[in-house]
């Protein structure tokens, strides 16, 4: 079932990736993001000079989705022209999981591809059922 939007959202995690902003890094990434609904949401990394307030193209995507009124997801895509497929960063880890996105499919430029779930993602989650 999640296997029919794998290719679909990774094509868009790559279109999203061109407007990323990394005049810092130069290391660009692009996000796609499949709401229940079927909308799909694409975010993509940027960068500031002070660069601890750089966001993530994951947390980008996420974040525009919920400010529209999104909160269930299906699955996120994240992009970049890296050897093996692109794993998301520890801080993206904790919003994913936040919205409990079942699933993440890691992609590069050449048409590598892992899809894992959160569980596998971020094992032994902080979140609301923690406490
Ligand atoms: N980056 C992402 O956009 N997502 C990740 O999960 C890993 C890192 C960005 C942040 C920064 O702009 C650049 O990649 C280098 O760390």
């Amino acid at each position: 079932m999640i296997e029919q939007h794998i290719q679909k959202l990774i094509d868009r995690a790559a279109v999203a990736r061109e407007k990323a902003y990394s005049p810092y890094s130069h290391f660009s990434v692009g996000a796609a993001l499949l709401c229940e609904g079927g909308a799909i949401y694409e975010g993509c990394n940027i960068e500031n000079a002070s660069y601890g307030l750089t966001n993530c193209a994951e947390r980008t995507a996420i974040f525009k989705a919920v400010s529209e009124g999104h909160t269930k997801f299906k699955a996120i895509a994240v992009v970049a022209d890296t050897e093996g497929p692109c794993s998301p960063c520890g801080a993206c880890r904790q919003v994913i999981s936040e919205f409990e996105i079942p699933y993440i499919i890691m992609a590069n430029l050449k048409g590598d591809y892992t899809v894992v779930e959160l569980d596998e993602l971020l094992p032994f989650r902080f979140g609301a059922h923690s406490m």
